[in-house]
């Protein structure tokens, strides 16, 4: 590396292939990393072994990892600048993730809220991958020594838990990880259900009008939007106990970059009716140019795969350095 050269900070992010994508999934991390493209080394990832955690079918779990990194390339992002990769192909994730649980208390893991979700929400299933869940996701961000990792607010919870594991890391054995932060959009951090607004948006609820995904249809876009439910008043206007309209107007900004002023403005006198229709066909007319990319990269599997395969080749380079600095670290021998 020349001398001048400046090394920049590392991004880490991901999204599991467990369902179709959401707008919530779109606001809340895909739409903003690319704009951290030039001036940070941009790392991500396709997490497929985060997604067996809930009993996939084998057959979906394979489609829905190939849309995904679709996904990724149609909102934008450039797979020369920023590395794509499907987790299962860079096999440090799990090696990492098995040190890490030993660095981890049983009694943190409890007490995260998505693990008491999600062992609700799947009683039969309450296997031991979703307890540690978040150990491998510690694994994911500190193996490319991140500094940062946008995603939603419902994974900031994950990332302080990452810290507390980088920092007790780096006690015993000293400076080994780079200690990451969270960040969170603006506007679209958490995107409610368009039928329930009170409940964030996620694309395994089963009531499909309750979310907008990122592939619908601009017909079901607009219908979604026309049926969301919202409340009694008539003003466009952010309120405590508007959970529906706070919701609309969040989604209108991240979309438009209004604010909430310009946006009461421009719909005053007008009622909800016009509102929605105007959010529903913002959306559609947003989302229209990443459904054709979507479409067409889904017609080139050989180049998804060579993506794929550029995309882990780079950051098994990384993850290992990382890796054997860890294995080292604890006592492991090297093989010679
Ligand atoms: P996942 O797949 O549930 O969601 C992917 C991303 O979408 C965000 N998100 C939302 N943002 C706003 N509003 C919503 N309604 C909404 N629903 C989801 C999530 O916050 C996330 O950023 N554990 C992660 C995946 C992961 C990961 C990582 C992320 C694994 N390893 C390392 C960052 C770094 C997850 O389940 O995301």
């Amino acid at each position: 590396m020349e001398n001048n050269e400046v090394i920049k900070k590392k991004i880490f992010s991901g999204v599991q292939p467990s369902g179709k994508l959401t707008i919530g999934n779109y606001l809340g991390s895909i739409k903003n990393w690319k704009e951290f493209e030039e001036s940070y080394d941009c790392i991500y990832c396709v997490v497929d072994l985060h997604a067996i955690t809930v009993r996939q079918d084998p057959a979906e779990l394979r489609r829905r990892t190939y849309e995904t990194l679709a996904l990724y390339i149609a909102s934008g992002l450039d797979p020369e600048k920023n590395t794509l990769f499907v987790q299962s192909h860079v096999p440090a994730h799990a090696e990492l993730s098995w040190v890490l649980n030993c660095y981890a208390m049983h009694g943190e893991l409890n007490r995260m809220t998505q693990f008491k979700d999600k062992s609700k929400k799947y009683a039969s299933n309450i296997n031991a991958g979703l307890f540690t869940y978040p150990v491998l996701m510690a694994s994911d961000i500190l193996l490319y020594q991140t500094n940062l990792v946008p995603v939603g607010i419902d994974q900031m919870q994950h990332i302080e838990l990452t810290r507390d594991i980088a920092n007790r890391f780096n006690q015993v054995y000293g400076e080994t990880f780079a200690i990451p932060e969270g960040f969170i959009p603006k506007a679209g951090a958490k995107v409610m259900s368009l039928a329930e607004p009170e409940k964030k948006m996620s694309k395994s609820d089963t009531n499909t009008n309750a979310s907008v995904y990122i592939l619908d249809n601009r017909d079901d876009i607009i219908r979604k939007f026309k049926r969301a439910v919202t409340d009694s008043d008539t003003v466009v206007r952010r309120a405590e106990g508007k959970d529906g309209i706070n919701n609309l107007m969040t989604i209108y900004t991240a979309f438009t970059g209004k604010t909430d002023a310009e946006i009461e403005k421009e719909f005053e006198g007008l009622g909800y009716g016009h509102f929605k229709l105007a959010v529903g066909e913002t959306v559609a007319d947003a989302l229209a140019p990443v459904k054709t990319e979507f479409d067409r990269l889904m017609a080139d599997k050989a180049y998804l795969e060579g993506v794929m395969k550029d995309g882990s080749s780079r950051a098994s380079y990384l993850a290992r350095k990382t890796l054997s600095k860890v294995y080292r670290k604890v006592g492991f021998t090297q093989p010679k």
